[in-house]
């Protein structure tokens, strides 16, 4: 992957950011240990920036859609008021069940809800407004999940998409890489989508961080 950021920058960012609750340093070392796609975690500083946002926003009711091990849910727990909730959707079982354990080794235990299998099934019994929508799945059904997001949201509520830069392969129209692809087409959308109000962050590491979309529900 194309790092933006240089890895001298995000490594001196990382490093004097200040680390959120114990428990993500746990569960980023058994991620790193255990998961070999472990690049697919959501590391300190963009968890620190999931849990601002929650902060920003005052969300209540969070929907994640990609849970892996439960990093980024735990991030976004952390800003959460003790009536706030968060539904997660997970495809893989065993990861799942990291991130419960995780989840109930947390202080937020009771606050956050797993739905396993394919997050288009568990979408389709969830009840809306979520506050804020975090899109972190497979990137080849991101138009999919975006329509549920706006389904689900209210006017003022954010949707967040992970992973909008693919290490700079989101430029190359003729990439034979569904994830790119994937990317693309909710690019495409996103541009008519007149209910949202949207910008990209660049924020491409050597690890972890791979851009952003924002997306603020300012229509019906
Ligand atoms: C991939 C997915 C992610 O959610 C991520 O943060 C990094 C990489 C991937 O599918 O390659
Ligand atoms: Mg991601």
């Amino acid at each position: 992957m194309t790092g933006v950021v240089p890895e001298a920058i995000e490594a001196y960012a990382a490093e004097h950011t200040r680390p959120g609750h114990p428990l993500l340093a746990d569960v980023a070392a058994e991620t790193l240990a255990t998961e070999k796609a472990h690049g697919m975690m959501v590391g300190l500083l963009e968890g620190r920036f999931l849990e601002t946002l929650v902060w920003l926003s005052g969300a209540r009711r969070i929907l994640e859609i990609g849970c892996f091990t439960g990093y980024s849910a735990l991030s976004m727990a952390a800003a959460l008021p003790p009536e706030g909730t968060i539904v997660t959707c997970e495809l893989d079982p065993e990861r799942a069940a990291a991130a419960r354990r995780h989840f109930d080794a947390s202080p937020w235990a009771d606050q956050i809800e797993i739905r396993i299998g394919p997050a288009l099934d568990s979408l389709r019994d969830l009840d809306g407004p979520f506050d804020l929508v975090f899109i972190d799945a497979d990137k080849p059904s991101n138009p999919d999940y975006f329509a549920w997001a706006l389904a689900l949201s209210r006017r003022g509520s954010l949707i967040v998409v992970d992973n909008v830069v693919r290490g700079g392969a989101v430029t190359d129209a003729a990439s034979d890489d569904p994830r790119v692809q994937g990317v693309r087409r909710s690019f495409d959308l996103l541009k008519e989508e007149h209910r949202v109000s949207t910008t990209a962050i660049q924020t491409v590491g050597s690890k972890g961080w791979d851009g952003f979309v924002l997306a603020l529900v300012v229509g019906a």
